[in-house]
């Protein structure tokens, strides 16, 4: 084993002024996972992280629920602490950036940037809420875009036309607060000269600090010449005031970043440790920070370059992660897939999300899907078909006699095999390759199951000669169990401790050459139960649930489901729209969506199966008219041929069959 290493490691701290979500926890995941197998190594690894309390959002959510910022950031913190720990998140500290030891790092670094000649105070005129009396950040900015004209647009870009603009620019503005015109008015920012780092930040982003990927969307920002960084608020603002500047704030994200800082600071204080052998100039222990990728410009390029002038080590590594999506797609409030880690734990296994996610992450930037289907499939056929299928095959032929495994290995290949892809292993993790250490793992799982099933020792052992040939084969299959258990012991260590108790030992990777021989196991409890598809239907739908309704309405059907890309006139009359008379409608056998429809179109039948089960009564449809699309090309589906469409709006809250005007004849076209 390597040279014991010191490591702190870092994620992105989520804001305090909402809830964690799937999201969140895909990074926590990772970090975790990351950390675990680092001190199962034996290095001096510690984990920080801490809420990110300040800034206007968090001061706006306190006032709407008419409390002190102080209390609801005391409140998130204790919400998304229950969280992390029910994922198992094992940081060493959780701490917040509202704190005295931040503050002091806040001071300290902005009055060394500032004494390095590396702030700069300007004029700069900003979209103002007289009625608030607060400057107005252009996402709380809502308008007509000047260029194309589309209403409620944000303030600094148009999600119809693309432009970009300031929002003053905008045609009839309103602050989102108060509903009130903002003015322009006009204040002294303070900035950090960011340009004046190009040189160092282009070696720096080079230098093996973050994925090629990375490196190279940031090169492009580089040759386009970086900006100055304004990171001054005025008040009211909830966060630090500045150092002699009295009424101006720390922006959020330039305290955010020295929180890292801050939480360790904490954590040395209650561990004795030494803060500055971290973060020291010349240090030589290891600083990784796991974010995801919308954030990279603050912690590749700010954070070091504060960091290089404030006289500070820069990061070891910014490992950046992609999104995740569910079902393929954005997460989504109506579709009960933007959902929250709470509402997970409420209904399912923290260790089956643990597991499915690292068996999907990489250590690219691409995005990871959490498909609900393939999940429920993927952490039972792995988890519990492959490893606690060898341990719970093989333990009652111990446990029935002495319950003490076997005094030697019966299958020295299979032993040596198993426990050879160790250093594979390590260096999957390692790398962030957590997929390929999985697919790894599951590849000697299943050739542990294979020797099980060639072996037989069900059938053996009900022949006396051959007793001690069953335990012999059961132990190697218990002792290989082991092995696997020990190599998913960074992502699953729940399941890993009650391994350790079954197993009566430690899982330590040191032990892996070491064969349990000789040893008392205690009885075998199932480690890990299947994952029950109801559950995850349960999940979705509180999910939907949990959709704020005000929101819903006032975002509008637009949002929910953009219109399509344009086509031309002709385009749309090749589409043949007929009146059509449903005269028969019946539920399809095997299908859970489907009725089948008769259709009259004025002399002409059609068949037609349409996915409208859910929201009709096919006899109430008997003798009603609509409108099809008749000129469509016939389908086969898997209960016949579809000889056209009915047209209905559709969402997830319901199907609205269209219906003509009365007096419409059945075969009629549609203009
Ligand atoms: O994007 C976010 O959720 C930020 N709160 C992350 C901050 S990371 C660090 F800089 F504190
Ligand atoms: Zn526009």
């Amino acid at each position: 084993m390597s040279q014991p290493r010191q490591i702190l490691v870092t994620n992105a701290l989520p804001y305090a002024n909402a809830a964690l979500h799937l999201g969140h926890v895909l990074e926590y995941t990772q970090t975790d996972v990351w950390v675990r197998f680092q001190k199962m190594r034996g290095h001096e690894c510690y984990y920080v992280s801490a809420d990110d309390a300040h800034g206007t959002a968090i001061m706006l959510k306190a006032e709407e629920k008419g409390i002190s910022a102080e209390q609801h950031i005391s409140e998130m913190r204790k919400f998304h602490e229950a969280d992390f720990k029910d994922f198992y998140i094992g940081v060493d500290n959780y701490y917040t950036t509202h704190s005295e030891e931040n503050r002091d790092f806040s001071e300290l670094i902005y009055n060394r940037l500032s004494a390095n000649g590396h702030i700069t105070q300007r004029s700069i005129i900003q979209a103002f809420d007289p009625e608030k009396n607060l400057f107005l950040a252009d996402r709380y900015i809502r308008g007509t875009c000047p260029k194309c004209k589309a209403e409620d647009q944000y303030g600094d870009n148009c999600e119809s036309c693309g432009a970009t603009y300031s929002p003053l620019d905008l045609i009839n503005p309103v602050s989102a607060i108060s509903g009130a015109t903002p003015i322009g008015r006009e204040s002294v920012h303070y900035f950090f000269k960011l340009p004046e780092f190009s040189k160092f930040l282009s070696e720096w982003i080079n230098s093996g600090t973050v994925q090629k990927e990375v490196s190279n969307k940031l090169s492009e920002w580089l040759d386009s010449g970086l900006q100055e960084w304004d990171i001054s608020r005025d008040a009211p603002y909830f966060g630090f005031e500045i150092p002699n500047a009295p009424g101006k704030y720390f922006y959020v994200w330039l305290d955010a970043p020295i929180g890292y800082m801050a939480s360790f600071k904490n954590l040395c204080e209650a561990k004795n440790l030494d803060f500055d052998c971290f973060w020291n100039k010349d240090s030589t222990a290891e600083l990784y920070h796991f974010i995801g990728k919308d954030i990279v410009n603050f912690h590749a390029l700010f954070w070091p370059a504060m960091l290089k002038s404030a006289d500070f080590r820069t990061p070891t590594k910014v490992c950046v992660h992609g999104f995740v999506t569910v079902n393929g797609t954005k997460m989504s409030k109506s579709r009960g897939t933007f959902i929250n880690a709470r509402t997970y734990l409420d209904h399912l296994n923290p260790e089956y999300l643990r597991y499915y996610y690292a068996s999907k992450l990489t250590n690219t930037v691409e995005d990871i899907d959490l498909n609900l289907e393939d999940f429920i499939q993927k952490v039972n056929s792995d988890l519990v078909g492959k490893v606690v299928n060898i341990a719970s095959r093989c333990s009652k032929f111990i446990t029935n006699e002495s319950g003490v495994l076997s005094s030697r290995i019966e299958n020295e290949a299979l032993w040596d095999q198993v426990t050879g892809v160790a250093d594979s292993i390590a260096n999957y993790y390692e790398n962030r390759e957590f997929g390929k250490a999985i697919r790894e793992i599951m590849a000697q799982a299943d050739s542990v199951n294979e020797y099980i099933a060639e072996q037989e020792p069900w059938k053996r052992n009900k022949d006396q000669d051959q007793k001690q040939q069953v335990q012999d084969i059961c132990s190697l299959g218990i002792n290989l169990f082991r092995i696997i258990l020990i190599y998913l012991k960074p992502v699953v260590p729940a399941m890993a401790e009650a391994g350790e108790f079954f197993l009566n030992d430690k899982l330590s990777w040191e032990s892996i050459r070491k064969p349990l021989l000789s040893h008392k196991i205690n009885q075998f409890k199932p480690l890990m139960q299947r994952v029950d598809k109801d559950k995850v239907e349960a999940m979705v739908s509180a999910s939907k649930e949990e959709t704020n309704p005000e929101k819903k309405a006032s975002s509008g059907p637009l949002s929910v489901n953009p219109i399509a890309n344009e086509i031309s006139f002709d385009d749309f009359m090749k589409v043949d729209l007929r009146v059509a008379r449903i005269i028969n409608a019946e539920i399809v056998e095997g299908a859970d969506k489907l009725l089948k429809l008769t259709l009259d179109l004025g002399g002409e039948k059609r068949q037609v199966f349409s996915g409208i089960k859910a929201s009709y009564d096919p006899e109430k449809l008997i003798g009603q008219l609509t409108v099809t699309v008749a000129n469509l090309a016939p389908r086969k589906m898997r209960f016949g041929i579809s000889e056209g469409m009915v047209l209905a709006a559709a969402d997830e809250e319901g199907i609205y069959l269209l219906e003509p005007d009365s007096g419409a004849k059945p075969g009629q076209r549609i203009t």
